[in-house]
């Protein structure tokens, strides 16, 4: 009897890729991969709890699966990642879903086939948050499942303390991996072939292996082999000249980064503990243009942190005015039960915070659609990933980022195909294959 195991991921590409963990494991013990929790022999939701409403939309979906709990006993659910890993968190979890069979940490990934069994011998749930600092481990073999995209970590946790954000206390201490098992892996999976490889940390800046993020950015660009190279998240605090200096060396380094600034103003970037000016960021993107000229930016924006005022709140417009984002992903600022920030006293009104993103939305989407319009008529490179079923087109991205669809008889996942841009629809791109 084959037995089918059913992964739901939130979060952040750190989570993504540890899906791919846990389906490595779940395989090893001789589970396949099925598309819906009703035909599962195991769910195993891997969660977030960056923002509140990533908590509630968990919470949601695991409350979904009592009645096919009721129905099916034999079923395992387990439930990991960040939300767990809270402060009393598991417990409130273990109280308002008692049918759920393992919670698990951040930390006690590696441990899941061991929890499964243990499981499978008790009635009882088994419970296991680990809050030691975190080892790494290497033996985790993942089952990739974004070819021909591969997500390789190159350090785990975060030593920022952003006043608000719970990473730091879900995740552990910054720790690296060794430079050379990560080489290695990349030279593996281009050798796999695997066309795009995203080396991925919190804060892949702050990397302390026995090389520098630089260094180890360059070792990885020389591997031969046609391949694109990404990484994330850089802090702009620690995002350095000679950083720019590799990436522009190197044509495999894509010219696209993602530097989260959160806000534009000086008095809020401080209350967030982001120890950075507002003008310290813009001297970095001038020296980042100044020697990549086509470098997209994309960022991370935060509206509502505590205090904000309207002053403040126009410096962060002015600041994406001023930088041109290729793209952003913007917050309302959510509070997160023990960091520094849930403690702040002049939290911003709902109303205020609303009425603030929607203004900051209005004129992100305008910048990514005007630089829309200048893709028409061009060729760009794309390597294809995906082929989407309701617009029956093949999708990619090209260096910067941006999504491009066309149309092919043929199977191009996993090959770099030039298209000539016909029509630019807000952020995703239409064309046609070139020669
Ligand atoms: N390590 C990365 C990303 C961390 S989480 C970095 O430092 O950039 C991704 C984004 O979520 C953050 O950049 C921030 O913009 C947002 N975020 C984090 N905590 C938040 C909170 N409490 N409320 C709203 N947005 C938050
Ligand atoms: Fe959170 Fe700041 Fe660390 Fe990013 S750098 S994970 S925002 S604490
Ligand atoms: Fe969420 Fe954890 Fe990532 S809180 S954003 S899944 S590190």
């Amino acid at each position: 009897m084959n037995k089918f195991y059913h992964i739901v991921t939130y979060g952040c590409q750190m989570n993504v890729h540890e899906s791919e963990k846990i389906a490595g494991i779940l395989s090893d013990m001789g589970y396949e991969s099925c598309d819906s929790p009703e035909k599962a022999d195991i769910v195993v939701f891997n969660t977030c709890c960056i923002r509140e409403n990533a908590e509630n939309h968990a919470f949601g979906n695991i409350g979904m699966l009592k009645k096919l709990k009721a129905a099916r006993k034999d079923m395992i659910i387990a439930v990991g990642g960040c939300l767990p890993q809270q402060m009393n968190k598991a417990e409130n979890l273990h109280e308002k879903f008692p049918y759920v069979d393992i919670i698990f940490g951040t930390h006690n990934l590696h441990r899941l086939k061991e929890l499964i069994l243990k499981k499978q011998r008790q009635k009882k749930a088994v419970i296991e948050i680990d809050d030691s600092e975190g080892e790494i481990c290497e033996e985790d073999k993942p089952l990739r499942t974004s070819y021909p995209n591969a997500w390789v970590n190159i350090m785990y946790g975060c030593n920022n303390f952003c006043s608000y954000c719970i990473v730091p206390y879900v995740r552990g201490r910054e720790r690296s991996r060794d430079s050379a098992k990560i080489i290695e892996e990349v030279r593996s999976l281009v050798a796999d072939g695997y066309k795009e490889i995203t080396l991925l940390g919190q804060n892949v800046n702050s990397y302390k292996g026995d090389l520098s993020f630089p260094r180890l950015l360059e070792e990885i660009a020389k591997i031969d082999g046609k391949f694109r190279l990404r990484f994330m998240t850089s802090h702009p605090k620690d995002f350095s000249q000679e950083l720019i200096d590799v990436m522009a060396k190197y044509p495999k380094i894509c010219h696209c980064l993602h530097l989260p600034v959160q806000s534009g103003s000086d008095a809020i970037l401080k209350a967030m503990n982001r120890k950075y000016t507002a003008g310290q960021y813009l001297e970095k993107v001038a020296a980042l243009k100044a020697k990549i000229p086509d470098c997209a930016i994309t960022t991370d924006l935060i509206v509502g942190f505590p205090g904000e005022t309207d002053e403040d709140f126009k410096a962060t417009l002015e600041l994406a005015r001023k930088v041109n984002f290729s793209s952003a992903f913007t917050f309302v600022y959510s509070k997160r039960e023990g960091t520094v920030a849930a403690k702040m006293e002049n939290q911003v009104h709902e109303e205020v915070s609303k009425a603030r993103i929607m203004q900051l939305v209005d004129l992100i989407n305008s910048q990514t659609r005007a630089l829309s319009q200048t893709y028409i008529g061009k060729t760009i490179e794309i390597l294809c990933e995906d082929y989407d079923e309701k617009r029956g087109l093949y999708l990619g991205r090209d260096e910067y980022g941006r999504m491009g669809y066309f149309a092919s008889d043929e199977n191009l996942v996993g090959q770099f195909v030039n298209i000539k841009v016909e029509q630019a629809n807000g952020v995703s791109l239409t064309g046609s294959i070139v020669g």
